[in-house]
Parts: C-alpha cells; structure tokens; sequence
C-alpha cells in the first residue's frame, strides 16, 4: 500500500557526485542474472575482489544471504519473487547513491522483473550481465543439490525445472562459465566494467 503523509528530503547538501569523488569512482549496479548454479555468486565474487583490489568501493548483494535476512519472509512465487527483486534494486539504488559500485547476484528469471530493476536503479545505473551458463550443466554441477529436489518434486517452482527463465534480450554482457575459466570470465567483466566505473588504477 502506498504511504500517505511521507516527505522524502530531495534537497540534500550533499550530492551522489560528492561521494563519488571522494571514492575517486563512478558507481554502478552489476546485475547477474542466471540460473541457480549458473555461476552468478562466483564471478560477482571474483569480480569484486579485482574491483576492491584496484581500489574500488564495492558491496556485493547475494540471493541467498538477502533471502535469510530482510527477505526472509519471501518464497518463490511469481509475486514474491517480484517482491524480492523489487526490494533488492531500492536496496541498490541506495548503495548506488552512496558511490558504492554494487554487485547484485539474483536468478531475476523474466524480462518484467530485470526491467523493474533497472527501472528502481535507473536504466542509466544499471549494467546487466546475463550467466548463460546451459541447463544442463547447471544440473550437472547442482552445487546445492536443488535441481535433484525439483526433478523430484521436492522443491517447487524451480527455475528452468518448474519454472520459467527468460534469456535477457540486450545484456551489456554474456558469459558462459562453461565455455571459458573463471579468470577468463573475469578478464572479460573487467573489459566492461573498469570503463564504466572510471579508470582509477
Ligand atoms: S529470484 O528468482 O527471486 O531472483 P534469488 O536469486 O533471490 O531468486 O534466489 C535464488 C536462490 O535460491 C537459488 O540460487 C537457490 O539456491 C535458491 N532456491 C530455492 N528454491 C528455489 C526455487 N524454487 N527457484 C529458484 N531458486 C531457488
């Protein structure tokens, strides 16, 4: 429900551009996009620590560590994975405020929830790098063992098993962590990346 009687202070002294300067950096959202097990959690992780080592501010944002704290009371409906999706990129957008470049790792499965996302972020923020690891080897590898629980049934509305990933149609990138190694993958994020965020090194 949308609240009544709220006054957002839009007038503040200080501005998105004076912290970015004093990070000496422009901020950004990375989004991943994927599916469970594609890949996502590991590149933003790898390409946080390059970022950190070249003396960016970073704040990595994972699906499974978001869901057991503030969204924790949210399941993998269509509704509430709109939900989650919608609180994560506020969440960004403020971290994006901040001057903090921002990596958010979240299987985000259809066009309408990236678009909310980059919506919330502003299009302008918002930098969607598409896991297009296959399916198959997402299975293969079930990391956390989920893919079996949905082929049985055990696990509902799973994605690319019960329920459905859409591939982005324009990301600013695509990878496929079955086809190149990590530090090939994470060449090829920094290629995209360090021109975006200001080359500070
Ligand atoms: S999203 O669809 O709402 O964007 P999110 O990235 O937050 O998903 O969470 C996905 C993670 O939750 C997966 O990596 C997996 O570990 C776990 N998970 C548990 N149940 C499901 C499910 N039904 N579908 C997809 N992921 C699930």
């Amino acid at each position: 429900m949308k609240e009544k009687h709220i006054y957002p202070i839009f007038d503040k002294t200080l501005q998105r551009l004076d912290r970015e300067r004093l990070l000496n950096q422009r901020s950004k959202v990375v989004w991943f996009t994927g599916l469970s097990g594609s890949g996502k959690s590991t590149l933003a992780l790898a390409l946080e620590r390059e970022l950190h080592g070249r003396g960016y501010l970073c704040y990595l944002l994972d699906g499974d560590n978001i869901r057991s704290g503030i969204n924790s009371n949210l399941g993998f409906t269509e509704a509430d994975r709109v939900e989650n999706i919608r609180r994560i990129a506020e969440v960004c957008k403020l971290f994006v405020d901040c001057g903090v470049v921002t990596l958010a790792s979240f299987v985000s499965p259809t066009n309408d929830i990236r678009k909310l996302a980059s919506d919330i972020v502003g299009a302008e923020n918002f930098v969607e790098v598409f896991v297009s690891t296959p399916l198959e080897v997402c299975e293969q590898r079930d990391v956390k063992g989920l893919y079996k629980k949905a082929r049985a049934g055990e696990v509902k509305d799973f994605t690319g098993i019960s329920s459905p990933f859409e591939q982005p149609q324009s990301p600013a990138l695509t990878i496929d962590t079955s086809k190149f190694s990590l530090e090939e993958c994470t060449q090829q994020l920094l290629e995209v990346l360090l021109p975006m965020v200001g080359e500070n090194s």
